[in-house]
């Protein structure tokens, strides 16, 4: 088949023939317009119950893509590879209609995207599990800022050695928490089930499922979530939309052992190695000191997007994922292999975080199918350090810094041995 490429040259390739149900606003902003730049996505079919919006979305489609009312229609009649879905809540009883409609195409043995939130519960992940394993195929989930260059850079800086294993991180987002505990298809629990899979599959990307949460909630509805997981990692997560409208959405930080990552407005990334800002009270640069372990380049590394050339990565749709996710689906379909990232494991994943965390407030929950949290705490052996003068023992002379009573040497407790100075 002959198609346009990226450039708009023309090309042969054998297409991936997609189905798209759902022609609402977020499928013309956000998941057509990314799937010019992946040839091999063919929009053969357009199907919305509204039938001039799926004609007029087929005209857009700048391919010979048929249009139906009916998805039963849609798919008994055209010849497809796969199906994306973007129907959003039913209007009365504010469930997600993904469940039912995406079951129906799995059944029939076609791939499915759907965009989040996939469910309102596990249940709904649930019956999706079934019917792909009924139809031996796959769904992937549209948690796109999985897919962001960020986040997935994100995610291979605390792989590195140097980061150590994930200890904490702090994840702040503009949404407040529902009001009515336990609903999360009540208005206030829709808004929030429809913006906080975001943070969660996020979350159980970058650092896993945790094992216990409790939640606290203020009056305004701004909360905070506090995350064990069983190997000991601890996160917070600040949520609030009382912030500013001007202010960006979101903050993420992971610290590890000795080093931290932090992503700002899902696109500013910095990295922090190992250091050490130098001896307390006496340094007289910020800047760390250049040594064989630590050349003039050692310190902070940052990352973010250029928005003068006519790149297509500093586009909305490829820093926030949109395409990544969407050429994922597309190389899933054409290998006939179920996706890497985004599966329905994830989304029983993030949706069995959600129905805990929709419980009530400041109790610990367990989060089920995850391990028991088992660390104990213990009390930190307390520093003892020698004075490299006089050989006495020294003294803790305030929160952190250590004196030597007979000659006057100090030392920091934060740093190492050889940082000890007069
Ligand atoms: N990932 C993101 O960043 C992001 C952003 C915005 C919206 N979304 C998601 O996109 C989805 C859609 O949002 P929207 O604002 O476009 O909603 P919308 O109401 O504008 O569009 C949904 C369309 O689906 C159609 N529809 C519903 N059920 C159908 C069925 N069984 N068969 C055929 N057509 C059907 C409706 O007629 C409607 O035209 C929601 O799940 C929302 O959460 C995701």
């Amino acid at each position: 088949m002959t198609v346009l490429g990226g450039e708009g040259e023309i090309r042969s390739l054998r297409p991936v023939r997609l189905g798209v149900v759902g022609c609402g606003g977020h499928t013309y902003r956000n998941v057509l317009p990314p799937l010019r730049q992946i040839p091999e996505a063919v929009i053969a079919s357009f199907c919305d119950h509204n039938e001039e919006k799926a004609r007029l979305y087929a005209r857009a489609a700048g391919s010979d893509a048929t249009w139906h009312t009916d998805l039963h229609e849609m798919l008994s009649s055209e010849d497809l590879d796969g199906v994306i879905v973007v129907v959003g809540f039913d209007d009365e009883s504010g469930e997600p209609l993904y469940p039912p409609v995406v079951a129906e195409i799995l059944r029939r043995g076609l791939p499915v995207w759907m965009e989040k939130p996939p469910a309102a519960d596990t249940l709904g992940v649930r019956q999706m599990i079934d019917a792909a394993r009924e139809g031996g195929t796959f769904a992937q989930v549209g948690f796109k800022k999985v897919f962001s260059p960020a986040v997935d850079r994100l995610k291979q800086l605390t792989a590195l050695p140097d980061f150590g294993r994930i200890t904490q991180y702090t994840y702040t987002y503009d949404v407040d928490l529902p009001a009515e505990i336990g609903n999360l298809r009540s208005p206030s629990g829709r808004r929030f089930l429809d913006d906080f899979v975001h943070v969660a599959s996020v979350l159980d990307y970058v650092v896993g499922s945790a094992s216990q949460i409790q939640v606290v909630r203020g009056p305004s509805g701004a909360g905070i979530v506090v995350n064990q997981h069983a190997d000991g990692t601890i996160g917070t997560i600040s949520l609030s939309s009382a912030a500013s409208g001007l202010s960006p959405v979101e903050r993420f930080e992971v610290v590890g052992e000795g080093a931290n990552a932090v992503l700002e407005n899902g696109a500013y990334l910095r990295y922090y190695p190992p250091g050490d800002r130098g001896p307390y009270g006496t340094s007289t640069s910020y800047l760390p000191p250049v040594g064989v372990a630590s050349p003039p380049d050692h310190g902070p590394r940052i990352w973010e997007p250029e928005f003068s050339l006519g790149n297509l990565h500093g586009g909305s749709h490829f820093v926030q994922g949109y395409y990544h996710q969407m050429r994922h689906f597309v190389d899933s379909v054409r290998s006939k292999r179920p996706p890497q990232r985004c599966d329905l494991a994830a989304a029983l994943r993030v949706m069995s975080f959600l129905e805990t965390l929709a419980g009530g407030f400041c109790e610990w929950r367990d989060i089920a199918g995850q391990p028991q949290v088992t660390y104990q705490h213990v009390v930190d052996a307390p520093q003892s350090f020698t004075c490299s003068v006089c050989g006495n023992a020294m003294t803790l002379k305030d929160g952190w810094n250590y004196v030597c009573r007979t000659c006057g040497l100090t030392r920091s407790g934060q740093q190492s041995a050889d940082a000890a100075r007069v």
